[in-house]
């Protein structure tokens, strides 16, 4: 990368090289951004850097507005001549050993014929593709097809229902849909392909579905609008011209769970979200010509999008995609891989640390690890138990840990410590990255100083920053940027002591994080009440030892119908169902009645509490219409 350092004494170490990116930034925010987007290739470079603006009068993100680039050519073609034969994608399927090498051109060939073969069906720039499908190759090169040709990818995870699929397909108004006949988990078939079919019953945009052959099971086709993809890839070329895009020019949506209503579909864009991605996997995991890296989350979420896709592939990095499960078929199963792959740099959720933690070190150690170098945390606040754990038996006390907070919203990590620069405390994700800028208010908005805890928003734009929600930028601007005006706020708690570091409490609106998987409780409550039986329902998150965080369902039941445990499986059946296993709830508790202010509205205040079990100060709830279902409700919550 070209780099305009040269008239500076070198700096030494790595905490004075990150300390002169501060400095850089303070100085001349344009010229240190400009100068960042050289790690780029742009077909027209741009002059302009951060234009946002936070304000009611002239909101909007805006970075690097007359800059032109390709995001498939940033990721595939710019290294073709370097590391044509390198890995780009080791995929490690469901069954270990079940492994294949994609290298830089074996990649650019695939996807340049899914480009072909999804241009040849009608689909171009601006239109929209969504993808179901497992951890597969075909994934990534779906993902890049897209790119390639300017159409904006929509992926939804494997695990959700036809109604979730459907419910995101019809959103964005998707023309095509990729998925598999079935994919594989932990030994079990997903059925992609037949939960497709019954999610397009209710999508009339879609006009077409290309299958990938995951598992080779018989799957029926529609004639005239499914075709197989290993059929339609023969009859194109493997060469594709990138489509020129601006730097705003939307990159992809992917749905994500927020306070109220359904799913929000969060964009991003092209320039600034591949730089933000591209950066963050340097500057935090530095992976070079020697490394193996593997970020273990999948890519229907945002981690799977800019650290397993993206970022790795933006830098020509080795990038692990896994299409299996921590157990299966052991507890040995991370460690196997690494050490059969000979993974250097390991990035996962504290959940599956704690899960894999309390099945005892002889997983870890029964298997050479000594390859590993580096180690990271994402998705939710990590248990200094978990990282020491993590420091010590994985790590065997050499490997730096990374602690990575930042949110689908921002599109890559934001507060981080740098490895060698930062020094680390378990538990703190520590510091902002360069061109981050936290704050702390109050309830009020009053900016808080110093060593203290409130709720964390950021004052300032980065280039990784989501655009819009999709359809419905006032619903972008008022879920944001309207709790504290001129301030982006990120929705969770936080704390920062005495040497500036920041420690993310978690959630502080009505969101879960279930496994690191965010869940809306809004969203929970809905599938409930849509079932027969159910009167109303209240969601709350309670602690999980494992989860983190539980889904803790107070259950109203319409007159007549008794509580059974028969009942509570039910629903919690319908749950998975309605919108996917991860929403099935941890506990059903049947209430007599849900407690509620006189103007109606439920006190999930009280509600969180009781699920925490932690009743002894509930404050003041006589003013409730109703509160004598309190008791009740805490005495059956023990039962
Ligand atoms: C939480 C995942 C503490 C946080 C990348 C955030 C974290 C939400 C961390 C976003 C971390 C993520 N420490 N909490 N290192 N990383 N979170 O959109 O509550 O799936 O708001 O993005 O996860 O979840 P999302």
């Amino acid at each position: 990368m070209a780099s305009t350092t040269h008239d500076r004494p070198p700096a030494r170490t790595p905490a004075e090289r990150l300390a002169d990116r501060h400095a850089r930034l303070a100085a001349d925010p344009a010229a240190y951004w400009l100068d960042e987007a050289r790690r780029l290739d742009w077909s027209r470079f741009p002059t302009r850097a951060d234009e946002s603006s936070f304000a009611q009068g002239d909101f909007g993100i805006r970075w690097f507005v007359d800059g032109e680039l390709n995001v498939s050519f940033n990721c595939l073609d710019r290294h073709l001549a370097d590391r044509g034969d390198s890995p780009a994608i080791v995929f490690e399927g469901d069954e270990p050993g079940e492994s294949r090498i994609l290298t830089y051109r074996d990649l650019h060939g695939e996807v340049c014929r899914m480009a072909n073969v999804i241009r040849g069906l009608g689909i171009g720039k601006g239109d929209r593709v969504t993808l179901y499908l497992p951890m597969i190759p075909e994934a990534a090169v779906a993902m890049l097809a897209c790119a390639r040709i300017g159409a904006i990818h929509s992926v939804v995870f494997g695990g959700f229902s036809p109604d979730s699929l459907a419910g995101r397909i019809e959103d964005c108004g998707s023309r095509l849909l990729i998925t598999a006949d079935e994919g594989l988990r932990g030994g079990k078939r997903v059925p992609l392909k037949a939960n497709a079919d019954q999610a397009l019953a209710a999508c009339p945009t879609i006009e077409q579905v290309l299958v990938v052959r995951r598992t080779g099971t018989p799957v029926p086709m529609q004639t005239g609008r499914d075709l197989w993809w290993h059929e339609a890839r023969e009859l194109v070329r493997d060469t594709c011209d990138p489509e020129p895009m601006n730097a705003e020019d939307p990159l992809f949506i992917l749905y994500t769970s927020g306070s109220t209503g359904k799913p929000k579909g969060v964009l991003h864009t092209t320039g600034g979200y591949l730089l933000w991605v591209a950066k963050t996997f340097d500057l935090l995991f530095g992976a070079g010509d020697d490394d193996l890296f593997w970020c273990t989350a999948d890519v229907g979420w945002v981690t799977g999008h800019s650290y397993v896709v993206y970022g790795p592939l933006a830098n020509g990095a080795a990038t692990v995609m896994f299409d299996g499960v921590p157990n299966y078929p052991d507890f040995g199963r991370f460690w196997e891989t690494c050490a059969r792959l000979g993974v250097t740099i390991f990035y996962t959720a504290p959940t599956a640390l704690r899960a894999l933690m309390r099945e005892g070190d002889q997983w870890v150690e029964a298997h050479d690890l000594s390859r590993l170098r580096l180690l990271g945390t994402v998705g939710e606040p990590i248990n200094p138990e978990a990282w020491n754990w993590y420091d010590r038996v994985v790590g065997q006390g050499r490997c730096p840990i990374v602690d990575t907070w930042w949110q689908t919203e921002t599109g890559g990590a934001l507060i981080a410590p740098v490895p060698e620069a930062t020094a680390t405390k378990p538990g703190s994700a520590t510091l902002p990255l360069p061109g981050v800028f936290p704050e702390l208010v109050d309830a009020d908005g009053a900016l808080l100083d110093g060593a203290t805890e409130g709720n964390l928003c950021l004052a300032q734009s980065w280039p990784g920053q989501m655009r819009t929600v999709w359809g419905d930028h006032e619903r972008f601007f008022q879920t944001y940027f309207t709790t504290y005006p001129g301030k982006y706020f990120t929705g969770d708690g936080c704390r920062r002591d005495e040497d500036g570091y920041y420690w993310i409490t978690g959630r502080v609106d009505d969101v879960i994080n279930v496994s690191g998987h965010r869940m809306g409780t809004a969203e929970v409550e809905s599938a409930l009440v849509a079932h027969a039986q159910v009167a109303e329902a209240a969601v709350v998150g309670m602690p999980h030892e494992i989860k983190g965080q539980g889904i803790y369902a107070y259950v109203l039941l319409n007159a007549d119908v008794p509580a059974s445990d028969a009942l509570s499986r039910d629903l919690r059946n319908w749950v998975r169902s309605e919108i996917g296993p991860i929403a099935s709830p941890d506990a059903i508790q049947f209430v007599p009645g849900l407690p509620k202010t006189r103007s109606g509205k439920i006190m999930r205040r009280i509600l969180r509490k009781i699920a925490e079990r932690d009743t002894d100060n509930l404050g003041d709830f006589s003013t409730l219409a109703n509160p004598e279902v309190v008791p009740v409700l805490i005495a059956d919550s023990r039962a």
